[in-house]
């Protein structure tokens, strides 16, 4: 055999395995964008329609779901067990810290499935329609699109200490944001642009209230916050009550996805804690700020390739887990 004929040989094996080599492999997962093609064609469409009603009826909609699948993902990879209730030896994730009076949108993704289970009966998993929801979401509030990698199935169970320890919180640290990325397969790169979903959306006056009054235990407001921005917030954020007061976490443009979340970061005006340690506290972070501030074409694009990769983190597939019926509890058996 010829040395032509050898190669082409060795393309061929390679074509034929390339698909099976992707997934089994690497640790890649095996999600793929037309997983549902033959099964459910119109679940795409389906998912948009629900989402476009329920954002027409709320614009903050948008941001809430976005923030599910986020609040998903870190907590067991995304396998939906952030819309679990309590029941028998579950202990529900509403419950935990970041979630408990927070997370929002559970009745949007009922309404997603019980309109896709008519189409097409115990065929989409809840983490899959999370998933599509959060880039519905992002695209009617004027944000980036992607294709979204589909395939995962949905968990029996749920984790309140994972959701407590895993997912960041407002007042953690720089390092300890990062490392909790880290531990999620997420670099400095997809912390900065996936923390620019904070362009939307709202935060209560008890996520950030430290700031105002006490930063460090000395009696004194965050130096690093903006002194008039600060002052504003005081007024419907007091020392003490109106804890669950609503604040814009981008005051410039709150309803639409665009990179003033990062202008504002560097113009000292972030709402939470978390937001503003991007720029005071990591020479790469603050260069990352600096450059998704000066081109939302930059951001855009660095966005949707990070939230593939969350999307990405640990899902069930093949035999593992199931698709949930109803995707507040797991099926009987
Ligand atoms: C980097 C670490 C992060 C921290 C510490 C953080 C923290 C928070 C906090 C404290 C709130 C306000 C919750 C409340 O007071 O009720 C919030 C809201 C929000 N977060 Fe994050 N977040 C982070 C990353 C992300 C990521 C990665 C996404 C999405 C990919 C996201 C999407 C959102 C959205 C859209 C809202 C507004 C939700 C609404 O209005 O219902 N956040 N976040
Ligand atoms: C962060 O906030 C939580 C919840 O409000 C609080 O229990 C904790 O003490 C705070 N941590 C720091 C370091 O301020
Ligand atoms: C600020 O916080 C410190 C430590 O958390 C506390 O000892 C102090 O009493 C607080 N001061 C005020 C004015 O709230």
């Amino acid at each position: 055999m010829g040395d032509r004929s050898l190669n082409l040989l060795m393309v061929l094996t390679l074509l034929r395995f390339a698909p099976l080599c992707l997934c089994q492999v690497s640790n890649e997962a095996c999600l793929h964008p037309q997983f549902y093609q033959r099964t459910c064609p119109q679940v795409l469409q389906i998912v948009k329609s629900v989402v476009a009603k329920a954002v027409a009826k709320e614009t903050r909609m948008a941001a809430s779901l976005l923030r599910l699948h986020f609040h998903d993902c870190f907590v067991k990879g995304c396998d939906a067990s952030v819309l679990l209730d309590s029941s028998g030896s579950i202990i529900s994730e509403k419950n935990s810290v970041p979630n408990r009076n927070s997370a929002r949108g559970f009745e949007v993704i009922d309404a997603i499935k019980s309109a896709v289970e008519k189409q097409c009966p115990q065929t989409v998993s809840c983490a899959d329609i999370m998933a599509l929801a959060a880039r519905d979401s992002t695209v009617l509030a004027g944000g980036p699109s992607w294709d979204v990698p589909l395939g995962r199935r949905d968990s029996r169970g749920a984790s309140l200490s994972g959701s407590n320890n895993n997912i960041p919180a407002p007042n953690n640290t720089f390092q300890t944001i990062l490392t909790k990325f880290k531990l999620k397969g997420l670099d400095i790169t997809d912390l900065v642009a996936l923390s620019g979903s904070h362009t939307i959306g709202n935060s209560r006056c008890t996520s950030f209230r430290q700031r105002l009054y006490n930063q460090s235990g000395n009696a004194k407001p965050d130096s690093t916050l903006d002194k008039f921005y600060a002052s504003q917030l005081r007024a419907k954020c007091p020392r003490s009550g109106g804890d669950q007061n609503l604040f814009f976490l981008d005051f410039v443009s709150p309803t639409k996805f665009d990179n003033y979340y990062f202008k504002n970061l560097l113009a000292s005006k972030g709402l939470l804690n978390s937001d503003q340690v991007l720029v005071t506290k990591s020479q790469a972070s603050l260069n990352l700020v600096k450059k998704y501030a000066e081109n939302t074409e930059l951001f855009f694009e660095q966005f949707a390739k990070s939230m593939v990769k969350m999307g990405n983190i640990s899902p069930l597939t093949g035999v593992k887990g199931e698709i949930r019926k109803n995707c507040r509890k797991i099926n009987s058996t």
